[in-house]
C-alpha cells in the first residue's frame, strides 16, 4: 500500500491554521482534520455529563468513560455520538474547559490513536498542537504558525460572534493568553515547533497569499 502523504500544521489557536488546512486540503484533494475540534468534542461531552463544570473536574469518570466517546467528522462537521456538535464545541464554555481535558494522557493517547488511523488510510492535513512533534513526526511537510496575539483574538471574536453573543472580545483575549500558557506548560506533548518544522508568521500573509506559499512548498516536497 502506497504511504501517505501527511500534512502537520501546528500552532497555538486562531493563528490560522485551520483557514489554511481546509484550503489545502481543499486543493490537493486530501482530507481535512482538525485535531482541536476532537478535544472539544470530549470537553462537550465532559460537561454535558456534569463531569467537568466551572469548579470542578472528575478526571477520572471521563477517562472510565472514554470508550463511550465517538468521534466522527462528516464533511468537516464534528458529530460526537452522532450529533452534530460543530457549534458547541465552540462557545466560550467549551473553550475555557478543553486545556484542561487536553493535558490528561489518556485523553490523549486516545485521540491521538484515532488520528494516527485516520493517517494511515488517507493523504490528510491535519492542524493542532502536537501533530508534527507526537501523532506524525515523520510527516511530509510540517508547519509552525505564530500570529500576533491581538489578531488571534480578533480573529476568533468575528467568528465566534454570530454563534455565541456574550463573547467580547477582551474574554476571548484572555481565554487565548491562558490556553497559549497551558498548552505550552502541560506535561504530555506540549505546544511546541519540531525541530524540522518551517516556523510561520501568519500576520505577515493574507489568507491566499500563505495558501500559496504553503502550496509551493507541498508541491515541491511531492516532487510535482
Ligand atoms: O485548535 P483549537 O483552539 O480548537 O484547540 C482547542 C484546544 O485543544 C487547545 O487549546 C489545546 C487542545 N489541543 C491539543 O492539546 N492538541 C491538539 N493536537 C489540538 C488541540
Amino acid at each position: 500500500m502506497k504511504k501517505s502523504f501527511i500534512i502537520a500544521i501546528d500552532g497555538a489557536s486562531s493563528t490560522g491554521k485551520s483557514t489554511l488546512a481546509k484550503g489545502l486540503a481543499k486543493e490537493l484533494d486530501f482530507v481535512y482534520v482538525d485535531s482541536g475540534a476532537m478535544y472539544r468534542g470530549i470537553t462537550l461531552y465532559a460537561q454535558q455529563l456534569g463531569w467537568l463544570t466551572t469548579t470542578h473536574f472528575d478526571k477520572e469518570e471521563l477517562i472510565a468513560h472514554l470508550d463511550d466517546i465517538q468521534l466522527t467528522f462528516a464533511n468537516n462537521i464534528l458529530l460526537l455520538n452522532g450529533k452534530d456538535v460543530s457549534i458547541e464545541i465552540r462557545t466560550m464554555s467549551v473553550s475555557n474547559g478543553v486545556s484542561q481535558v487536553a493535558t490528561i494522557s489518556a485523553v490523549r493517547a486516545f485521540l491521538v490513536a484515532q488520528q494516527r488511523t485516520i493517517g494511515i488510510k488517507h493523504n490528510v492535513v491535519m492542524d493542532g498542537r502536537d501533530i508534527g512533534t507526537v501523532v506524525f513526526p515523520h510527516a511530509d511537510v510540517k508547519l509552525f504558525l505564530t500570529a500576533d496575539a491581538n489578531i488571534r483574538a480578533q480573529r476568533r471574536f468575528d467568528e465566534l460572534k454570530p454563534v455565541d453573543p456574550s463573547a467580547t472580545f477582551d474574554a476571548i483575549l484572555e481565554n487565548i493568553t491562558q490556553r497559549d500558557h497551558l498548552d505550552s506548560t502541560r506535561a504530555d506533548s506540549p505546544l511546541m515547533q519540531a525541530t524540522d518544522a518551517i516556523a510561520i508568521n501568519a500576520s505577515d500573509y493574507g489568507i491566499r497569499a500563505l495558501q500559496k506559499y504553503v502550496l509551493k512548498l507541498v508541491k515541491k516536497q511531492m516532487g510535482s
